[in-house]
């Protein structure tokens, strides 16, 4: 089994990476592989709309001079995510939004009933609505919310700080953990049927 751990931030060795790594180590001791990938610096467009993915083969993105195709690809393949990112004005960093419209848009249905944990990190204030946001795609997405003690936050500025706050390094860890468990669940449980997908009904708020 293995989980994809994405972090969202543009320091490669920031905050969000130490606090992703703390679950990665968790889940590595518990038997399940681990990768983490970068957002990196080098810029990720935003989705224009234009529903090529639709119909395009694999339903990968017409942009192809970014991390988004071969990150969607290695997401579909993987077991589970952890999404994390630093708080920018008590939001995801802009990269990531960048990346997560699109991430979606091209593959959600590939990601249906995977686990998935958001992570926020912040200096002092933000996680909260930073999670939410980062939750919000797993919902629609029809993923399963890895459960968590709270609203998986971690708090630091200078890169590496994170790791002082124990109630955060704690917020990993059982992060780590409950992952691990719902992938075993969903191990033991791989011949029953997952639940059709629906045609979207749209309604457009028109009556
Ligand atoms: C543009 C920008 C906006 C930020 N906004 C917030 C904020 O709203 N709340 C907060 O607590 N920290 C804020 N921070 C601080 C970062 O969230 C914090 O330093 C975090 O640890 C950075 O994570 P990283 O090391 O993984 O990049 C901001 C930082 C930047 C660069």
């Amino acid at each position: 089994m293995k989980v994809i751990l994405l972090n969202g931030s543009p320091r490669p060795n920031g905050n969000t990476y130490h606090a992703l790594k703390l679950a990665a180590d968790a889940l590595n001791v518990q038997g399940i592989e681990t990768e983490i990938l970068q957002i990196g610096t080098k810029g990720v467009h935003g989705c224009i709309g234009c529903g090529s993915c639709a119909t395009r083969e694999n339903h990968l993105c017409v942009f192809t001079d970014d991390v988004l195709n071969e990150y969607a690809v290695k997401m579909r393949q993987a077991d589970g995510f952890i999404i994390g990112s630093p708080v920018y004005y008590a939001a995801m960093a802009g990269d990531l939004k960048c990346f997560m419209d699109r991430a979606f848009y091209t593959s959600s249905s590939y990601f249906r009933f995977k686990p998935a944990a958001g992570v926020a990190v912040a200096r002092r204030a933000g996680a909260v609505s930073t999670f939410n946001q980062i939750e919000n795609y797993f919902a629609l997405g029809e993923m399963l919310r890895v459960p968590t003690i709270y609203w998986g936050d971690g708090y630091g500025q200078t890169p590496g700080q994170v790791e002082q706050d124990a109630e955060g390094c704690q917020h990993m860890q059982v992060i780590a953990r409950n992952m691990a468990w719902l992938l075993q669940v969903l191990q033991a449980g791989k011949d029953v049927p997952k639940p059709e997908k629906q045609t979207k009904i749209r309604t457009n708020f028109i009556r």
